[in-house]
């Protein structure tokens, strides 16, 4: 299944790389069809913190003061050994969102969106449009069918007011690819908690709520590395006396687990889709080859030679891959 995942990203790369091609419009569609995970979530309500933590590494601008205004699209690579690395990459006419690929042994491997934080008001300096604006962005990642919602909503503020979940709600009104994180459950107002919201008694959601908890402020300001920040949390879930019961299913790592399970199982349910669109791409091409009636190869820049290579590539990966499915031999 592993392989399966990291075909996948493979072919999400390669659509990256290649996502300026003006006129073409396939390889958006393929790109459209791919599974990703987006975090949506007020400001400073944990999403990047959320995302390191499902990666295991600190590498997001993360804390009080820091406000994304821009999307963060991280491809996250399993490489079997060597160095990690990190390779910025960037769509020259739309360049609004930013790409970054890590190449690690040590995740596992995913297409994750940090998203620029709801507000409710403009502050000083901003123009009035940019709650709307903000809105609008996030809106045009979360509503395509095939991502994932991490619905952000920390637990020292009332959920009847979370713009994560309002927002989710409205792209995805039956909850089924929608995942409520609880975080900050630490800070908390002393004699209350979110047992009721944990167990699915309340602001019940298609999938159960999982409650984290991030390093605070103090925290970062004191460098407290991700080891010990995943242990602490460990410890908090086992020992709370009101979240022991629940500990097995709450903290980081086990939403890290939860997000791979359902990635793979999104994945495997789209192969066949997946592969009449890349046959479908592949018939464009040649027709758009025999339509110019000269090798693709030549056409400016060798463009479509090289998405047509890339495609034929995959569709060889994808046929073997379905093949394992309909015998149900993909182990
Ligand atoms: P973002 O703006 O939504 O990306 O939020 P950040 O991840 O940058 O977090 C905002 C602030 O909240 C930072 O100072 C974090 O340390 C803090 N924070 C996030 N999650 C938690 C948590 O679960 N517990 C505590 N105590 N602080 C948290
Ligand atoms: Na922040
Ligand atoms: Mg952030």
């Amino acid at each position: 299944m592993e392989s399966l995942i990291s075909l996948v990203n493979r072919l999400q790369r390669a659509c990256t790389a290649l996502g300026d091609n003006g006129e073409d419009n396939a390889l958006p569609t393929l790109w459209d069809a791919l599974p990703s995970i987006a975090v949506v979530g007020g400001q400073s309500s944990g999403k990047s913190s959320v995302l390191e933590s499902i990666v295991g590494k600190d590498f997001l601008p993360r804390g009080s003061g820091i406000v994304t205004r821009r999307p963060l699209v991280l491809q996250l690579h399993r490489i079997d050994e060597g160095r990690e690395y990190a390779e910025f990459g960037h769509l020259p006419r739309k360049s609004v969102p930013i790409y970054l690929s890590i190449y690690s042994p040590y995740v596992v491997n995913l297409t994750l969106v940090d998203l620029p934080g709801l507000t409710k008001v403009a502050v000083e300096g901003q123009p009035e449009s940019i709650v709307h604006d903000i809105e609008n962005m996030v809106r045009s990642y979360i509503e395509k069918p095939n991502c994932i919602i991490l619905a952000i909503s920390p637990a020292n503020q009332d959920l009847a007011t979370s713009d994560a979940i309002k927002i989710s709600r409205e792209v995805d009104p039956k909850g089924e690819r929608t995942f409520g994180v609880l975080t900050k459950i630490d800070l908390m107002d002393k004699g209350t908690d979110a047992v009721d919201i944990l167990e699915g008694k309340a602001y019940k959601l298609q999938f159960p709520w999982i409650g984290v908890v991030n390093r605070s402020q103090a925290d970062i300001n004191k460098n407290v590395d991700m080891i010990a920040a995943r242990r602490r949390e460990r410890e908090y879930f086992a020992q709370t006396p009101e979240y022991k019961h629940l500990g097995h299913r709450m903290g980081s790592e086990h939403l890290g687990k939860v997000m791979s399970k359902h990635l793979e199982s999104v994945i495997k349910s789209r192969i066949p889709g997946l592969q009449s669109l890349i046959n479908k791409t592949i018939i464009e091409l040649e027709s758009e080859s025999s339509r110019l009636g000269r090798p693709v190869a030549t056409d400016a820049g060798g463009k479509l030679y090289m998405i047509m290579e890339i495609v034929r590539i995959f569709d060889g990966i994808f046929k073997e891959h379905l093949d394992g499915v309909r015998s149900g031999g993909d182990k």
